[in-house]
C-alpha cells in the first residue's frame, strides 16, 4: 500500500470565508486509516470551520479526497451516506427527544435490525445510558449527553469521525470517563477520526498525531512522541499558540 492509499481523508488548499478574509487557509492534512488525528489550537483557530467544511457543513474551496474518491462538491448527506459523521461542538443533541430517539437521528438511513445492533453496541461502549433509554435527552448530565452525542455519531457505524471538542465543558473526571471510551472505541474498532481539541494534554490520550492550527493555517504537526513528552509539548506550545495555551 503506498502512502497516498493509506489515507482515508486527504485534505488541500482547503479555505473557508465568512464574508470577509478567510478563517481557514489553504490548509492541507491527512487521516490515515485507523489513526486518531488531533486539530488543536486556540479560540478562533478555524478548527470548527475546518471539520464543518470537511463534513460539507460550510462551503468551502479546495479539495477533499475520501477514501480516494473526490467528495468536494458532494453534500452533506452524500459525504454521511459514504461514511463521514461529524459530532458537533456543544453536545448538541436534541434535549426534547429520548436518548433513544437522539441515537436513531445517527443511523436514519439504516433498517430496524442493523440499527437495533449498533445500539446494542453503542450501549456496551456507553452503560451511563443504557438505562435512559427512554428519558429526554435534555435531563441527562453534561458527560452523559456527551457519550450521548458521541454515541450517535457511531450509530452510522463511520469510517471517519469528526469530533469536535468533545471534552468542552466538562469536569476533568468526566473528561477522563469519555476519553477512556474513546480509547476503547479506537482499539476496537480501528476508528479513524480526526478530533479537535484546544488542550495538548487531552488530545495526547488519544491521538497519533496532531496538527496545530493558528489564525486558519497549520503551523505545526506534532508525533506522538512529542505529544507525549512534557518538554516536547511546551516546546510546540511556546512556538504555535504562546504562553496562554498551558494544556
Ligand atoms: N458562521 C460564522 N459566521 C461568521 N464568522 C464565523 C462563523 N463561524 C466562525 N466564524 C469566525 O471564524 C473564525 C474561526 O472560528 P472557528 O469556530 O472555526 O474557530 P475554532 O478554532 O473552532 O474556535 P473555538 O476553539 O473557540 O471553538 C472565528 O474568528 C469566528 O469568529
Ligand atoms: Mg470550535
Amino acid at each position: 500500500m503506498t502512502k497516498a492509499d493509506s489515507m482515508l481523508l486527504r485534505v488541500q488548499g482547503l479555505s473557508v470565508s465568512y464574508g470577509g478574509g478567510p478563517v481557514v487557509n489553504q490548509v492541507a492534512l491527512d487521516v490515515e486509516r485507523g489513526a486518531v488525528v488531533a486539530l488543536l489550537g486556540a479560540n478562533g483557530a478555524g478548527k470548527s470551520s475546518t471539520l464543518r467544511a470537511i463534513a460539507g457543513l460550510e462551503s468551502s474551496q479546495g479539495s477533499l479526497y475520501f477514501d480516494g474518491q473526490d467528495i468536494s462538491s458532494t453534500s452533506y448527506r452524500e459525504r454521511f451516506q459514504l461514511g463521514i459523521a461529524y459530532v458537533p461542538e456543544g453536545r448538541a443533541i436534541v434535549s426534547d427527544l429520548t436518548v433513544a430517539e437522539n441515537l436513531t437521528l445517527g443511523s436514519y438511513f439504516v433498517n430496524r435490525k442493523v440499527r437495533a445492533q449498533r445500539q446494542t453496541m453503542v450501549l456496551d461502549f456507553f452503560p451511563e445510558i443504557a438505562n435512559r433509554l427512554k428519558a429526554p435527552a435534555g435531563l441527562l448530565s453534561g458527560g452523559e449527553q456527551q457519550m450521548l452525542a458521541i454515541g450517535r455519531g457511531l450509530m452510522s457505524a463511520p469510517r471517519l469521525l469528526l469530533l469536535d471538542e468533545p471534552s468542552l465543558g466538562l469536569a476533568p473526571k468526566l473528561v477522563a470517563r469519555v476519553y477512556e471510551r474513546l480509547s476503547v472505541i479506537q482499539k476496537e474498532q480501528n476508528l479513524t477520526a480526526l478530533l479537535v481539541e484546544q488542550s495538548f494534554h487531552v488530545a495526547a490520550k488519544l491521538a497519533a498525531r496532531a496538527l496545530v492550527m493558528r489564525h486558519g493555517e497549520i503551523v505545526g504537526d506534532l508525533d506522538k512522541e512529542t505529544l507525549n513528552s512534557r518538554e516536547g509539548r511546551q516546546q510546540a506550545i511556546d512556538a504555535y499558540l504562546g504562553a496562554q495555551q498551558v494544556a
